[in-house]
């Protein structure tokens, strides 16, 4: 993304409706600031969240991607975010395989009542995108 002539990194934060989506809206109700270039999308839980999404946001031009969800123990349906975790441990080893930095993507647990730490996260995030700079693969599926 490009900002007067600068690139900026595009990142997408998955976050779970019970926990860290409403984390984000804890942190624009105590007037804390993220990054612009975050954009979030709320799933139900961090479960629902299929790898192949996250494939789909680097082919679609995002340079980073997030997954936040409930605590270890907290998540709203039990269990959900014990399978996210499992499966974002596969999605990290083919990421290596496709080439892509392990960097881009990672994964937070945010808690409602942790506005700040959504801040933080979503700064430290663009920084480390910032470093690493503007994602090449799998940029042949990008619609331009
Ligand atoms: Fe938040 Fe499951 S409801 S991780």
């Amino acid at each position: 993304m490009q900002v007067n002539g600068a690139w900026q990194p595009t990142i997408v934060a998955f976050c779970c409706n019970w926990c860290s989506y409403a984390g984000a809206d804890l942190t624009g109700t105590n007037r804390l600031a993220y990054p612009a270039n975050v954009k979030i999308i709320r799933i139900p839980c961090s479960c629902r969240l299929n790898p192949l999404f996250i494939l789909r946001a680097f082919g679609r031009g995002a340079d980073g991607v997030i997954l936040c969800g409930c605590h270890p123990g907290d998540c709203h349906y039990t269990t959900g975010n014990y399978y996210a975790r499992r499966r974002m441990t596969l999605l990290f080893s083919m990421l290596d395989f496709l080439g892509i930095e392990r960097e881009r993507t990672r994964v937070e647990w945010v808690s409602a009542a942790e506005g700040a730490k959504f801040a933080a996260v979503m700064n430290d995030f663009v920084r480390q995108i910032t470093v690493l700079g503007e994602n090449k693969r799998l940029e042949d599926f990008r619609c331009k």
